[in-house]
């Protein structure tokens, strides 16, 4: 067990289910608290992804990766990222103890501060666990954060959520849709493939090679608007991921005001997380097997 637990202020009951709710503050990192297996948790896990990862990530996320020093041996400093972050792009990583209310969550990103979780799984959850911890946080969305291109559209992505939040329910629901199928479960198309961006994806083992290789998912071309009205899963693996084809692309089709296109979504229906509709590039219809037939959010 960690020496320190993270302060879980109370649990919520929402249609989501039992959603924790945190402290908000930012905290500094325990580094000296964490026990031998919290490290050896890290390097299991660190180990296992890269492997599998070579091939499959995108060639930006490795290398950014390996730019920043991370490495299987023990869970890394934040004040040791930061150094080289914050020359790289400007971007800094601050400590917090879980998932963030949506506004302060926007105000960090918006002002280029990526918030991590401190604590780290227990080896009985190394597989699964339902909430963002320190490897899904670290090694999953910092490394991106290298990327002067990404570490653009995550900023541009906090202010326009502060827009958002200030519009209403409706309209920050459609750009929540646009970070779950982007920045947690984004597919790219390079080198002659699909490989994998998204932050939710390659901190998972068994995601990774359904992402890529399974036939049950949908893999559909980006296009803001029909994901912005799609649904989705937050308890199984996609039923359809949405492939860029740069971050170029990505950072194009989102730079425009979103106001009017908020209010144009607000009369049209929402889509079923595993739907293919009209106008969808198909990159592959999935074949739906195994999809639990409820639960999309
Ligand atoms: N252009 C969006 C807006 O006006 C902001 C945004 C940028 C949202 C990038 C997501 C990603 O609201
Ligand atoms: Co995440």
């Amino acid at each position: 067990m960690s020496a320190q637990q993270p302060r879980r202020v109370e649990n919520l009951h929402t249609d989501k289910g039992k959603v924790p709710v945190y402290a908000t503050g930012i905290v500094a990192q325990p580094w000296d608290d964490y026990t031998a297996e919290d490290h050896a948790t890290w390097a299991t896990l660190f180990a296992r992804q890269r492997e599998i990862l070579v091939g499959r990530a995108s060639d930006a996320f490795l290398r950014a990766q390996d730019a920043m020093g991370m490495t299987p041996h023990a869970i890394p400093k934040y004040t040791e990222l930061n150094r080289v972050l914050e020359a790289a792009t400007g971007w800094q990583l601050i400590g917090v103890e879980g998932l963030l209310p949506e506004l302060d969550f926007f105000d960090h990103l918006a002002n280029r501060r990526f918030p991590v979780t401190w604590w780290i799984r227990t080896p009985d959850q190394i597989d699964y666990i339902e909430e963002p911890d320190l490897f899904h946080d670290l090694f999953g969305h910092v490394p991106l954060l290298m990327d002067p291109l990404f570490a653009d559209y995550m900023q541009a992505y906090g202010r326009g959520g502060v827009k958002a939040h200030a519009i209403g329910a409706d309209a920050l629901q459609n750009l929540t849709r646009l970070y779950w199928y982007t920045v947690e479960f984004g597919l790219i198309r390079e080198s002659g493939g699909l490989r994998i961006y998204g932050s939710g994806i390659v901190s998972s083992k068994g995601e990774s090679i359904h992402a890529l290789e399974s036939a049950a998912p949908n893999r559909i071309g980006f296009d803001l608007e029909r994901i912005m009205r799609t649904r989705y899963r937050i308890d199984t693996f996609q039923k359809t991921y949405f492939v860029i084809d740069s971050f170029e692309q990505l950072i194009e089709a989102t730079r425009p005001d979103f106001s009017p296109l908020y209010a144009r979504l607000a009369d049209q229906a929402s889509i079923a997380a595993g739907a293919v509709v009209e106008g969808d590039q198909v990159f592959q219809r999935g074949s739906g097997e195994g999809w639990a037939d409820d639960g999309d959010v």
